[in-house]
Formats: structure tokens, sequence, C-alpha cells
């Protein structure tokens, strides 16, 4: 069922935010290039949704119909990555897309007509913070890198936290502060230099002031953003033009995510938002490692300097979710990984490196990584790969280990669990 309904004239609306992404739908996308390649990321892998949100138990399982709302879902990657992945694991859902720009909606249905997905799939031009309630409720909801977008962020994160039923949870981007150095000096400049509000004209005149850029101005200097440099007009405009764009530090996320009364369940990666990973000096983090959750992450953030967006879950606050352990019945699986080539090449080393923004970290694994890794199949329970072993190590030992190698997996997002059930 493919509805089509068109209610963009609410007054909570930005006239400028539409007007952008009537001018440029964002991200540049076509139609064809759906019949290539399938365009993935954070948040709304579902394995990951399934493991943060859900704690491990797919909601969608036994063919339990599910409800998904992709809030501002601009040029449809979200979109079509979620009703892909409905459709590959046979679930029964129903997915409602809103977003104000028709334009965009239009690149967003012909990608999820080019793939065949128009079945489970209704299109609504319009601001969710007045339609989500209207639509729901939902089980899910991905609203990734719009919520920086509205005029009053708090009132659209509450919209949305109204709109989901009591388990279920979100997915959510906004932009990071430390890592978009010298996005916001631009657009301060195009302010100072009393850019045409919108279109070509300032398209031109952003270019024009980009390219005379010395090269000590911060942005060019920063190395984590690139949509300007890649991402075609509609990038450069979306990164460097925007006139409705804030960003967020750590602890300014925990704010608003508890303001509307949610929880924070992980950030992605949640290696990126340990101290850990940046420092192993026990002199120098003594103080910081027996701190909440939010303080370490909000230390992580300044000592890497490198994050350009948060991505993470969310839940109603009363929500007491937990993701599964890595206990004897909990089934381990890979996800974004090849098992296989992992366990060879931590043979070979001993470690994982893994690369987050221009930052390579290198990670120890315990002794039986290896083997521990060429034997999860995704049906196997840890302690059915115990039972593989012969000559079998000491329970604890081995039960040692798999907690360590799970624990870096885990946090670099390779690695996830079923619950035992
Ligand atoms: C940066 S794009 C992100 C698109 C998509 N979520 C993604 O990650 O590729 C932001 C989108 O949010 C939409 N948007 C902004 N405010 C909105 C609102 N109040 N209601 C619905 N859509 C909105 C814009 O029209 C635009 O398509």
């Amino acid at each position: 069922m493919s509805e089509k309904i068109d209610k963009a004239d609410d007054p909570e609306t930005s006239d400028k935010t539409r007007a952008q992404y009537e001018s440029f739908p964002y991200p540049a996308r076509d139609a064809k290039d759906e019949d290539k390649r399938l365009v993935v990321g954070s948040p709304g892998n579902w394995d990951e949704v399934v493991h943060f949100v859900f704690g491990g138990r797919d909601p969608s399982a036994k063919n339990k119909k599910i409800r998904i709302l992709v809030a501002g879902g601009g040029t449809g990657d979200g979109l079509v990555m979620l009703a892909q992945q409905a459709r590959d694991r046979k679930v029964k859902a129903e997915i409602v897309y809103i977003d104000l720009s028709t334009a965009s909606r239009e690149i967003a249905e012909a990608r999820i007509k080019r793939r065949g997905l128009e079945k489970n799939v209704s299109f609504v031009t319009g601001s969710f913070v007045d339609l989500a309630g209207e639509y729901g409720p939902f089980d899910y909801i991905d609203c990734c890198g719009v919520l920086h977008h509205l005029p009053d962020p708090d009132a659209g994160l509450k919209a949305l936290a109204d709109a989901l039923k009591p388990k279920g949870g979100m997915g959510l981007m906004v932009y990071g502060e430390l890592g978009r150095t010298g996005v916001y000096h631009m657009q301060e400049m195009m302010e100072r230099l009393s850019a045409e509000a919108g279109g070509s004209k300032r398209l031109a005149l952003g270019k024009a002031l980009y390219d005379a850029l010395p090269g000590t101005n911060w942005l060019r200097r920063n190395p984590f953003v690139g949509d300007h440099v890649h991402g075609g007009d509609a990038g450069f405009y979306d990164l460097l033009l925007h006139q409705q764009d804030r960003a967020y530090r750590v602890d300014e996320v925990f704010d608003f995510v508890e303001k509307a009364g949610l929880r924070l369940l992980q950030f992605i990666e949640p290696m990126r938002y340990d101290p850990t990973t940046y420092c192993s000096r026990h002199d120098v983090l003594e103080k910081a490692v027996h701190v909440p959750f939010r303080q370490r992450a909000a230390l992580a953030e300044l000592m890497a300097g490198n994050i350009t967006k948060h991505t993470f879950y969310v839940t109603k606050a009363g929500n007491k979710v937990k993701p599964p352990m890595p206990d004897r019945d909990a089934v381990p699986f890979f996800v974004r990984v090849d098992g296989v080539s992992l366990a060879r090449s931590v043979a070979k080393t001993g470690h994982i490196k893994i690369t987050f923004t221009g930052l390579s970290v290198t990670r120890n694994l315990p002794p039986a990584s290896p083997a521990i890794l060429t034997r999860i199949d995704g049906k196997r329970t840890v302690g059915e790969i115990y039972d593989l072993f012969d000559p079998k190590p000491e329970k604890y030992e081995f039960d040692a280990q798999f907690a360590v190698m799970f624990a870096v997996l885990n946090a670099a997002n390779l690695m996830y669990l079923h619950p035992a059930n």
C-alpha cells in the first residue's frame, strides 16, 4: 500500500529548511543506483537495533507486525535500508516516511519502487513534529540528521517520544560540535556577508568564499568533514550553507534525550565514547574510569576531537531494557565483518585494528580468539562453541577470554548476541 498525503502547510515547519531540501534534496541519490548497491549504516542496522533497543529480542519475530517511522527521511537512505532489511528477513513491517520536502520524497519513492518495496511503505509530506502522533504508535523510529535542523529540536524529539510504543525505541543522529570545527565559522561568515537566504546565489557565494579561504582556516584544516568536497552541490549546501543547524556536545545530547523523557542506551560505535580507547595510562585516567557513562563519554569526545556526529539509540526513560549478556546460552553473531577473515587476521597478529574517522585503534584480543571466532556461526551458543574445543580449556578461562573478546568486538559494532531463552 503506497499512500500519498499532503500536509506541508502546518505552522511548525521551517520555510527555509523546506526550501533548501526542495532545491537540494539530501543526500543526492539516483534511483537507478539501487540496482547496484544498498546504502547501509547506523542508525537502522536491524541487528544493532535489536541488540541495543530490544535487548536482543526481535519484536518482529514470530510473524509479529512492527510499525516503523522514518522521520525526516530525505532521499531515502534509512527508509530503503529498513524496508530492504524487513523484506530480507521476511517480517511484517509497516513503514511510514515523513518529510517536509516533496522533491526528496519523489527520490525516496523512486528508490523504493525500483526495489519493489512499495507494498509496506506509506509516504507523507509534512512535519513529523505535527504528524508523528497521528500515524503512531511505532515500535521503532529512525530520525537521522534531522533534529538539529528543527527550529525547536526539543519539541521535535518530544513529538517522536510521544509517538513511541511503551517498549519501542529510536535510532537518532545529531551533529557533533567538536568534529565539525570550522563548519559554523563558514555559516557565520555567510551571515556576515549578508548572503542570499537560499538557492543558487547562496551556493555560488559559498563556493567562492570557500575557495578563497586560506590554509589556516579551521574548516580547511578539518579533515573530518568532507561533504562539501565529495557530496556535490547538495552536500556543500547541507554542510556549509544551512541556516537552521546546530551541533551537540555529549552532555547536551544527554540533556536533550532526558528532557524528552527518554534514556540513552548507547552511542555508535561505543568504543569512540570510551576514554580508554584513546589513553591506556592508569595515572591519567584514574579518576575517569569509575564515573557514570555520561562523564566518560563527554571526556572521550574531548579526547578524540573527530566526532562529527552522534549516532545513538534511546528508549522511554522507564524502559529498563539491557543488551544481552555474553553468557553460556547466548548466541554470538558477526555484523559488518566476515568471521573467517577476522579469525585469520587475529591468528596472525593477535589484535584487531579499527579505524574511526581518521583514527586507527589497535586492540589486543585474548589467545583463544581465533579458535572462538572460527566456530561462531550465528546458531551455536557460547556453551556449544566451548564444547567444540578439544582439548577443552578451563571453563572459567574460556568464559573470561570470550567476554574480553566480545567486549572489544561489540564496542566496535562488529559482534552482537541473541540472548539466552
Ligand atoms: C539532512 S536530511 C537527512 C535525510 C535522511 N534522514 C538521511 O539521513 O539521509 C534532513 C531531512 O529532514 C527533513 N526535515 C527537516 N525538518 C523536518 C520536519 N519538521 N518534518 C519532516 N521532515 C523534516 C528535510 O526536508 C530533509 O529531507
